[in-house]
């Protein structure tokens, strides 16, 4: 895999080079107001050193990147063009957004650009060749996009694990290298597959077991202690025999979960579950709520956090290890009532930075949580941008925006 500088000397310096990159720019928007506000800026900022050491080496940076999940055609609330201001801020340079993606206005946009100058392209994803299963459509889409360029560089990591036109097929036809923000991720996530310092420990949460089973099927193997909450845990609890209430249950996960605790015990990882719960009478911020014993959930109640009780032993399981990867926040952080168990992760894992230990926040729910709750990136050890692409990474998959880079 070439770097970046490595790529500006195989080019003869990139001063006046058209180069396309591959962002993550898939921020959180609230577009309740007037206007659409970006609710976590952390893509847009991890995004930046890439971009600006292009402009900055004389390059004409043309940007793409997705927002949200468009079906193919343009849909005014996924426009990236709130993101193109937040990115002209932060890099305290003009972006000019550019309406479309591919086509004459970015052909025209692209040719009037001047050395240093840098261009966001509109959503790819309003180009139904950008996602598309067939390889014809997806490599016709990319043969677009990569007439605007003379060479790729590959800064997304939130979607290397898509085999998608702007992440896989462009690099095959363009002069390419993997961008900082990559690398930096992918040595991260190697810390955590070889070589781990341990105790090693992995926190899951977040609301569906079933987007996570095979990541718990290959930590299995690999963890030390696993620790279970979010919405996914009532399944854990049922699987062990307690009643959830109205809690968030995928009944049809239960075997399999029972299997996953059977084979635990057996390989001698430790799965650590909550031993309370704060349940409440509805999913609101104003309902009625409580602290619950695992096993005296009432039927009537749903749970919406681990507990007091869990959330301390949860932060001793992880005070003595020397490597800890998070994904998936504890309870519904966004409602103050049910925030208290994602904080106590929250704060042990940034424990864990001034001890020398690695910390790793996974992924861009994850990332926006803490964030929300008054932390910085700098508390802990790194804070991915990529959820999914970071989590099939430790499932031992082989990323396909990875893998294309090595040719
Ligand atoms: C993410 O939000 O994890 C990345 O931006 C990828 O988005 P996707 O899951 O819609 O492909």
């Amino acid at each position: 895999m070439q770097d970046v500088a490595a790529l500006g000397q195989a080019l003869g310096g990139f001063h006046a080079r058209r180069v396309l990159v591959r962002s993550d720019l898939n921020v959180p928007l609230d577009s309740s107001g007037d206007t659409p506000v970006i609710t976590d800026d952390g893509r847009v900022r991890a995004s930046v050193p890439t971009i600006r050491e292009l402009a900055e080496a004389g390059a004409v940076v043309v940007v793409c990147a997705h927002l949200g999940r468009p079906k193919g055609t343009p849909e005014q609330r996924y426009s990236l063009a709130p993101v193109a201001d937040r990115l002209a801020e932060l890099l305290e340079r003009p972006v000019r957004f550019v309406p479309e993606t591919v086509g004459p206005v970015a052909e025209e946009a692209v040719a009037a650009a001047q050395p240093g100058d840098v261009l966001l392209l509109e959503n790819l994803r309003f180009n139904a060749g950008e996602t598309s299963k067939d390889d014809g459509e997806r490599g016709a889409f990319a043969d677009e996009l990569a007439r605007l360029a003379d060479a790729f560089v590959s800064d997304g990591f939130g979607v290397v694990h898509r085999k998608q036109a702007s992440v896989y097929d462009v690099a095959r036809r363009l002069p390419h290298a993997v961008g900082g923000l990559v690398l930096t991720e992918v040595e991260v996530l190697r810390r955590l597959t070889e070589d781990v310092e341990r105790p090693y420990a992995v926190v899951l949460g977040g609301a569906k077991v079933s987007d996570k089973l095979k990541v718990i099927d290959e930590l299995l193997g690999k963890a030390d202690r696993i620790l279970v909450g979010g919405g996914m845990v009532f399944t854990f609890l049922k699987a062990q025999g307690h009643e959830v209430g109205k809690s968030l249950l995928e009944e049809d996960q239960v075997e399999t979960v029972r299997g996953y605790l059977r084979q635990a015990e057996e390989r001698g990882v430790t799965v650590v579950l909550p031993s309370d719960v704060v349940a409440a009478t509805a999913f609101a911020a104003d309902a009625e709520h409580d602290v619950y014993p695992v096993d005296a959930i009432p039927a009537d109640r749903l749970g919406l956090d681990i507990g007091p009780d869990s959330a301390a032993t949860f932060s001793a399981a992880l005070a003595d290890c020397r490597t800890v990867f998070w994904n998936g926040p504890m309870g519904v952080f966004e409602m103050e009532p049910y925030a208290a168990g994602t904080k106590a992760i929250a704060t042990a894992l940034a424990a864990l930075d001034g001890l020398g230990a690695l910390g790793v926040v996974g992924g861009g729910d994850t990332a926006a949580a803490v964030r929300a709750l008054g932390f910085s990136d700098d508390d802990f050890g790194h804070v991915s941008t990529g959820g999914g692409a970071s989590l099939e990474y430790l499932e031992g998959k082989a990323l396909p925006g990875l893998q294309v880079l090595e040719d």
